[in-house]
């Protein structure tokens, strides 16, 4: 009963504190007085286990998105547009900070799939050029390839990594082993979103780099930016996506795109629009030639300011460590239920992404069981996907589990 009380009073406590503050520090202001969770707004039946597709914001952040958005329609003056479009700069800035680059090496784009798409589409490549793709890539990252191929004539090959394979030296052999003679460019996701398997991205980069200096490489960051505490400068990659509205927590339809300063003559936007500029060669400095898209949504992007402070407040290493313990949690019980895997258990490739096997036609029930039984929301990738985040706990884990082994007869 003590005990009770203490954490109500310590979740009044949190919940007064973070009244009087704004945005992100009213979003930190509840994560350290009353727990992660209490920082977001989901309902407690309703509770998101899928951040590999799309994460709620903490309630502060979204209230900073809606407070922008308000700002601009009371005050649509040029000084005011100036004032919130400016937080663009500090958002780079931070996110250049955290992934350990140059802020104009980053651009803020709307998505994962628009980054992947201006590297894609924009890489100045020769007919008969290679470009060798991991086969467990998203569409945005192979699909968009088969397009630019069949318009440019560049040849496009796969490797494979059997989900088994037991060491990190293994999968390095493997990758760049399978570089050939004509490889331009090698393109993997880190993490992927189809098995969860996280791919060795330095030593891989390394051992690239050995065998074809002049390579660029891409690394698809979707499942891994704001959950994994990435240093692009020791990754050694030439670009890398992300969405701020996946593990990141932030506003929806914005997203990054790094490249490093030496490879972006290589690589030629799609849209140019507002602010490129006059004349063919960019006036805007560095990345910022692939976000000149016109009109953007300045209070999204604000906001992303916003979500940048959030994990300075955090740490992106201690967003790491809880993300990684709720999900090594989530693993244990589902290995202790005995429900079949699709994704690898060997802890050199394990990420937050966990997907168990379930045939297609059985899987839009199980997700319905899950949050009938569970009031847990999971996806049905591949079979049935578990991607919890920093706002789950180990309730919410035991939930999960007790739901999946209920509809167990569903896997298989
Ligand atoms: C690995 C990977 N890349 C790209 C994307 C596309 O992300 P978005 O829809 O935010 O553009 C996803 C989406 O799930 C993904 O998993």
């Amino acid at each position: 009963m003590k005990m009770e009380r203490r954490a109500f009073l310590k979740t009044l406590g949190g919940a007064s504190l973070a009244g009087t503050l704004g945005g992100y520090s009213a979003a930190i202001a509840q994560v350290t007085g009353a727990g992660p969770a209490a920082a977001f707004p989901f309902a407690d039946d309703k509770v998101p286990m899928n951040a590999a597709n799309l994460c709620p914001m903490p309630s502060a952040i979204s209230s900073a998105v809606a407070r922008y958005a308000g700002e601009l329609d009371v005050d649509m003056s040029d000084p005011n547009r100036r004032r919130i479009e400016a937080f663009k700069n500090d958002a780079r800035a931070g996110i250049a900070r955290q992934l350990g680059v140059k802020a104009e090496e980053i651009a803020v784009v709307r998505n994962t799939s628009e980054a992947n798409n201006i590297f894609v589409q924009g890489m100045s490549l020769d007919a008969g050029d290679e470009v060798l793709l991991w086969d467990q890539n998203h569409p945005s990252n192979s699909v968009a390839w088969e397009v630019r191929a069949s318009r440019t004539g560049c040849t496009v090959r796969y490797f494979s990594i059997p989900l088994d394979t037991a060491s990190i030296d293994e999968v390095v052999d493997l990758v760049a082993g399978s570089i050939g003679e004509r490889t331009r460019v090698l393109s993997f996701t880190h993490i992927s979103n189809v098995t969860g398997f996280r791919l060795p991205a330095a030593e891989i980069c390394a051992a690239a780099r050995r065998k074809a200096a002049g390579l660029h490489i891409h690394v698809d960051g979707a499942q891994t930016w704001g959950a994994v505490d990435v240093n692009l400068a020791d990754i050694g990659c030439d670009s890398f996506s992300g969405s701020a509205h996946k593990w990141y927590m932030g506003p929806r339809e914005v997203g990054m795109l790094f490249v490093r300063e030496a490879a972006q003559p290589n690589i030629w936007p799609g849209v140019v629009s507002v602010p490129w500029g006059d004349t063919a060669e960019p006036a805007v400095p560095g990345a910022r030639k692939f976000e000149a898209l016109g009109q953007r949504d300045d209070a999204a992007i604000a906001a992303l300011a916003e979500t940048v402070s959030f994990h300075d407040g955090i740490t992106p290493a201690g967003i790491e460590r809880r993300s990684r313990e709720i999900a090594d949690l989530l693993r244990e019980g589902l290995l202790e239920a005995d429900v079949p895997f699709v994704s690898s258990v060997n802890p050199n490739f394990t990420s937050s992404v966990i997907i168990l096997s379930a045939p297609q036609e059985n899987r839009r029930a199980l997700l319905e069981n899950v949050l009938r039984d569970g009031g847990v929301i999971l996806a049905g990738v591949n079979g049935l996907r578990l991607s919890p985040h920093y706002y789950n706990t180990p309730g919410h884990v035991e939930r999960a589990v007790a739901a999946v082994a209920k509809s167990r007869d569903l896997l298989g």
